[in-house]
């Protein structure tokens, strides 16, 4: 095995942008955002709606639609156990045969992803199958087996029922049966819970974490959830207004937040661990989509402002804390014997 391909991240995220361009003016939907994805680790990336989540994670395996979606700068090295490549400047062909196989994705809304009129043993099947992982009985046997592996009772049964013939919470379960049917590096999991009924959500999670350590996958975690992501990520990605505003272990962003809106964040939450606690409760309204954005996106919002903030972006820096904690705000910067969300 080639040691230096172990070294680094499994994923470096650069300054990634991604606009559409739509009838009403271009949307800045992601202004730059950069983080890392170490192997084994879950990293739970938070905000509110419309910050960016989706779409900066999304179009690393060009599921943004294009058009109106168009990648505008940035660079996304995937470390892979087979080679080194940006994922942004991959042929179609050559994502299709990325997508699906070495990063996998599991969505809100499995019953949109799945084909109403295929059988579900049969769509994992067909993945086996165009990944050329294995075929015929062979590709049966495995499906049967993922099915049980994802905790479907009955798998031998199961694999001829219909979408529809399962609950939500099961059809979330066949869903991520497809997603780590050939083994990938890495699962995207956009919002997996969001849908399902609180006691569902939590057995949801709890199956991802327990692949995730069986299987050794890095997992990307989008979520509203801060109960949830306290619980499940290794390292936390916060977004606001399409940037990324503050990254570090999920220990320090929790304990020791350092941009305003992770405070303030965290101020919405009464109490971690606790479900459900959506992101709604700081004043004031996200930034305009259509402003390229001069200033520090939180500026508006934000109780520490000061000139500066309204006059330059600030970058994402190293706070000195800890080893890969960085915080984008002036504030925390310039004056840091007051910064927010000091320990007292
Ligand atoms: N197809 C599209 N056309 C135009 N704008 C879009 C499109 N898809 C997303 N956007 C815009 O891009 C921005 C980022 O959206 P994104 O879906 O990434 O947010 P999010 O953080 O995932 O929000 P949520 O928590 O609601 O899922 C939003 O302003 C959204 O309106
Ligand atoms: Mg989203």
């Amino acid at each position: 095995m080639n040691q230096m391909q172990d070294t680094g991240p499994l994923l470096s995220v650069r300054n990634l942008a991604v606009q559409f361009n739509t009838v009403d003016g271009i949307v800045h939907a992601v202004n730059g955002i950069s983080f890392d994805l170490f192997r084994g680790e879950t990293l739970g990336v938070v905000g509110e709606s419309g910050s960016g989540k989706s779409v900066s994670m999304l179009s690393l395996v060009r599921l943004v639609p294009e058009p109106p979606g168009e990648v505008t700068d940035g660079s996304a090295l995937f470390r892979g156990t087979h080679e080194t490549v940006d994922l942004l400047k991959l042929s179609w062909r050559e994502m299709a045969a990325v997508r699906g196989r070495r990063i996998g994705f599991v969505f809100q809304d499995p019953l949109s992803s799945l084909n109403p009129l295929i059988s579900v043993g049969k769509q994992i099947r067909e993945v086996l199958e165009r990944h050329n992982r294995a075929r015929g009985k062979a590709a049966k046997r495995r499906s049967i087996e993922l099915l049980a592996l994802v905790g479907i009772p009955d798998p031998e049964k199961r694999y001829y029922s219909y979408p529809h013939e399962f609950s939500g919470g099961m059809r979330q379960r066949v869903m991520i049966a497809i997603a780590i049917a050939c083994d990938p590096e890495v699962i995207i999991a956009d919002e997996p819970t969001t849908a399902l009924d609180v006691t569902i959500q939590a057995q949801i999670v709890d199956l991802l974490v327990r692949l995730k350590r069986e299987l050794g996958i890095s997992v990307i975690w989008i979520s509203h959830d801060l109960g949830v992501v306290a619980g499940i990520a290794d390292r936390v990605l916060v977004m606001y207004g399409g940037t990324a505003v503050e990254t570090g272990t999920a220990e320090t962003v929790y304990q020791h937040p350092r941009h305003p809106y992770t405070v303030g964040l965290l101020g919405a939450v009464p109490k971690l661990h606790e479900h459900n606690e959506r992101l709604v409760n700081i004043e004031g309204r996200p930034p305009s989509v259509y402003s390229r954005l001069e200033q520090c996106p939180f500026a508006p919002r934000c109780p520490w402002a000061f000139e500066r903030c309204t006059q330059q972006r600030p970058p994402l820096l190293p706070t000195g804390r800890d080893e890969g904690h960085s915080s984008a705000c002036w504030y925390d910067l310039e004056l840091n014997e007051r910064r927010p969300g000091r320990s007292t």
